[in-house]
């Protein structure tokens, strides 16, 4: 095996381009390089003279192979940032969303607006993208956060994911359950969060790499994609404490299905946000007072 001090004779520059070339995109390589490297940002850019390791260009190859296949970038570099956080990424969970950083910030503001002491429940945490943002940006006095999730192996992705997040991983809980079954029944929050699964099976407008290498429980709700969101709107008024917030991320042709479903069920508020593309991705509702 190779020393880890041996070095070979190609600089991270000449690295970079090769791998630009392999996969046709510069960002891409870059990301993967950065990767390779443990060096990120500026610190990347000051190594571009410096030569890679042996064990350090065998692992860019074999992340370079990964990628040709198709794999999504995200689970071939393993981890992918959110919001402040950098979170380690596997194909136990859903590779985390731009759209979704919109989500965590309509459930950190609504919670930011409660206090002295606040409790936020992430449901389908997955990697903890949503509920471990909130955490890290929340004050750390006051703030509880529960990450559930009824796949046990995204739970211990979460987990991985909460020592990343330094002090404030101290306010996180972590529970196993399917939806409202994981919280511990007299629990009252003031801000429900969820990013659940709302893609219809046998839908053909699903990305095929999303669907192909994407947890299927992550991603699929019945014929109509709404057969999770039913069930947290019914069940999230007996875990909200009076006038406290419910915030879904929802399909783009979801926000008047959910309104009627939110509306039908005495919430109060009901409020269909876009995303920066103009289109229907977050739902607001607060439990009647
Ligand atoms: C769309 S992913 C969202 C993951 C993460 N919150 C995010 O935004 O990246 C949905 C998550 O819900 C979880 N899930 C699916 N069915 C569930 C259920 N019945 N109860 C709890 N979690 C569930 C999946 O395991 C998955 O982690």
């Amino acid at each position: 095996m190779a020393d880890e001090s041996e070095r070979q004779d190609v600089s991270w520059r000449a690295l970079w381009q090769e791998t630009s070339a392999v996969l046709g995109d510069r960002v891409h390589a870059r990301w993967i390089c950065e990767t390779a490297s443990a060096a990120t940002g500026d610190e990347f850019l000051s190594i571009l003279d410096e030569p890679a390791t042996v064990r350090m260009v065998a692992h860019l190859d074999a992340m370079v192979a990964r990628r040709r296949t198709g794999e999504p970038l995200q689970y071939v570099t393993g981890h992918w940032a959110f919001r402040h956080i950098d979170l380690a990424i596997d194909r136990r969970v859903l590779i985390p969303r731009p759209e979704t950083e919109l989500v965590a910030d309509v459930a950190l503001r609504l919670a930011a607006a409660v206090g002295p002491t606040r409790t936020v429940v992430d449901l389908g945490t997955g990697s903890g993208a949503i509920g471990l943002a909130l955490a890290d940006e929340l004050p750390i006095v006051g703030t509880t956060i529960w990450l559930t999730d009824a796949s046990r192996d995204a739970l211990d992705v979460a987990r991985a994911n909460l020592a990343g997040i330094g002090r404030s991983a101290q306010n996180v809980r972590i529970a196993e359950g399917s939806w409202f079954d994981a919280l511990p029944a007299e629990l009252r929050a003031d801000v429900i969060v969820s990013n659940p699964p709302y893609v219809a099976v046998g839908t053909s407008e699903l990305d095929a790499a999303v669907g192909e290498w994407e947890p299927p429980e992550a991603l699929f709700a019945g014929a109509d994609g709404l057969a999770d969101l039913r069930e947290i709107v019914a069940g999230a008024p007996h875990h909200l404490v009076p006038g406290g917030a419910l915030v879904l991320e929802i399909g783009a042709d979801q926000g008047a299905a959910v309104r009627t479903l939110l509306q039908s069920a005495g919430y109060d508020d009901v409020d269909i946000r876009q995303d920066l593309a103009g289109r229907d991705r977050i739902a607001v509702a607060r439990r009647a007072r």
